[in-house]
């Protein structure tokens, strides 16, 4: 694991127990991976990073260019000890110390961390069987609270939801929300097909705009695939034909079982064009061959 702490590479990283991040995740962070050693996306999670930062009142006192250049570094430091190995990076800036009251007062110096690990291999075996999904009692907590659209140090909430679907068995939550509509997963956006239309549940049903979902949806419009966004219920993931979940880590992943519900198909065709499209796209953008995962 490589790590740097205000543009220092150190061996251990760490935080102040009055820093507002530790206090109160009161803190903004991004998660990004490299494929083939090289960083993907790295502008589309900076400005998300920024609108978080906006959302929460963290000023962000560092240029985007140097956010990004240290990501670059952190990621040569990571793949230069584990030359071939993709690479998933965490930049985290939290609001930095102050009192440990509520107050903001006096937290003046933000700090930042960069964490560049390994990604975890895929196992190969989800492609066939699908995720198992568990939609959890626990909900998404709504915008007028913790707005989903900011990537906060505050996830408490996804993290009890993931463990509640560990518990039933599940590889992952589905969160609903206080309406009782589809939002998303602990950490990724869910898409499925119903009645033969792919939907995936709108930004207004309070999820994060996830970055996958954003290509995946620009990928549906290139290629005329039609889809939709909307508040949908338990019971059209239940009866999809077809789901699969997105997220930067896991890009385009099959669904086969909802609760204790088999779907029809694991690997349908709108996911499987979906999943082959994702990878090409992924590839043409960083000037790889198609073919060489
Ligand atoms: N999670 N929804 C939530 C709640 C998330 O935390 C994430 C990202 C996503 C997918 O967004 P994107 O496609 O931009 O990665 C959706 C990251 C991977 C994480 O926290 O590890």
């Amino acid at each position: 694991m490589i790590l740097f702490a205000n543009g220092e590479r150190v061996e251990r990283a760490t935080v102040s127990v009055l820093d507002h991040g530790f206090l109160f995740g009161d803190s903004v962070y991004e998660v990004m991976r490299s494929y083939s050693g090289q960083l993907f996306a790295v502008d589309e999670h900076l400005e998300r990073l920024e609108q978080s930062a906006r959302q929460i009142a963290l000023p962000i006192p560092w240029k985007r260019e140097a956010l990004a250049a240290e990501l670059q570094q952190a990621l040569a430091a990571f793949v230069a000890a584990h030359p071939g190995k993709d690479t998933r990076l965490r930049l985290i800036i939290t609001r930095g110390e102050g009192d440990f009251s509520l107050s903001t007062e006096g937290c003046d110096e933000p700090q930042r961390f960069v964490i560049a690990a390994g990604l975890v291999p895929l196992d190969q075996e989800v492609l066939v069987r699908g995720l198992t999904l568990k939609i959890v009692k626990r909900i998404r907590n709504p915008h007028e609270a913790i707005s989903p659209s900011i990537k906060s140090g505050n996830y408490l909430n996804n993290v009890l939801a993931f463990m509640e679907a560990k518990r039933s068995g599940a590889d992952d939550a589905i969160f609903l929300n206080h309406r009782g509509h589809l939002a998303e997963g602990s950490t990724c956006n869910l898409f499925f097909v119903h009645r033969g239309l792919l939907k995936t549940p709108a930004l207004s049903c309070g999820i994060l705009s996830g970055i996958t979902r954003s290509q995946v949806l620009n990928l549906c419009a290139h290629h005329k695939l039609e889809f939709a966004e909307g508040n949908y219920r338990r019971e059209d993931l239940l009866n999809a034909e077809e789901a699969f979940i997105t997220s930067t880590t896991k890009g385009v992943l099959p669904v086969g079982q909802v609760d204790d519900h088999r779907l029809s198909h694991v690997f349908g065709p709108v996911t499987e064009r979906l999943y082959g499209l994702f990878h090409d796209w992924v590839r043409s953008q960083l000037g790889l061959e198609p073919q060489n995962d």
